[in-house]
């Protein structure tokens, strides 16, 4: 019995999932860009699927393929991704940002290959900073009518501790800048998380609630994830 009522905790809901790494092209052979796996958000949207949503994945480069019975959009670059993100929006009750998004791009992108040449320096790359789609999704949210305004958007955060603030510090902080409802935290080590199947989060609530922890394999903490989604969603009314 408590199966199935998880299997309906999102029926007739729909969740989009940016999932994998964002590449920034710097010529028609290149990109710069991360060791983002994508294994997080495909076992997102695999949870969600099972709890009955219909999940729409938008999908920068994964080392896995996506799962069966969800939407998916390809994207390539940050840019690509923020208009496939807001697009989606538009009819999402839940938004979850676990794609590692580039934060800069090369200023310029060259149509020709690049060629190392002896009668020139050697190219510096100019990078620009990328545009912050978690936060224009919440500003988008919180200035829409009244219906959208209980859409649920989630962040994660990849953090270390440094001479700044531990992991929690630095992610009460971001959670507070990105102005999302959950903030979902990894605790980064150059070993840890990425590409690994298992993982341990932390979810912290902008309203303040006490932070909760979730690990196991990647399928579990989805679970975890996605169950305290679904009871913010249920706790007001749909
Ligand atoms: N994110 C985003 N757009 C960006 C960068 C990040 O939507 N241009 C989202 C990520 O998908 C993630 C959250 O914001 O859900 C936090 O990403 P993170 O890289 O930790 O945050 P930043 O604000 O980029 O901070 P930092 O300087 O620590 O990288
Ligand atoms: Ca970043």
């Amino acid at each position: 019995q408590g199966q199935s009522d998880f299997q309906l905790q999102l029926a007739g809901r729909t969740v989009t999932i940016s999932a994998g790494g964002t590449r920034e092209p710097l010529d028609p052979v290149r990109f710069l860009g991360n060791r983002s796996s994508g294994k997080q958000g495909v076992a997102l949207a695999v949870a969600a699927r099972n709890a009955g949503a219909t999940v729409r994945l938008l999908a920068a480069h994964m080392d896995v393929p996506p799962p069966a019975g969800v939407e998916v959009v390809p994207v390539e670059t940050a840019l690509q991704l923020r208009e496939a993100a807001l697009a989606a929006a538009a009819d999402s009750d839940v938004v979850i940002m676990s794609a590692a998004v580039a934060d800069f791009r090369p200023a310029a992108v060259s149509d020709t290959k690049i060629k190392k040449r002896d009668d020139r320096d050697d190219p510096v790359i100019t990078l620009v900073r990328n545009p912050d789609i978690l936060h224009e999704l919440v500003e988008l949210r919180n200035g829409a009518a009244p219906g959208r305004r209980q859409q649920l958007i989630v962040g994660f955060a990849a953090e270390t501790g440094d001479s700044d603030g531990d992991v929690l510090a630095h992610a009460r902080a971001k959670l507070q800048r990105k102005g999302c409802d959950l903030l979902v935290v990894n605790h980064v080590g150059t070993d840890k998380v990425f590409g690994q199947d298992t993982n341990s989060v932390v979810i912290l609530a902008r309203s303040g609630s006490e932070p909760q922890e979730a690990s196991g394999t990647k399928t579990d903490v989805s679970a975890a994830i996605i169950s305290r989604i679904s009871g913010e969603l249920n706790s007001v009314s749909p």
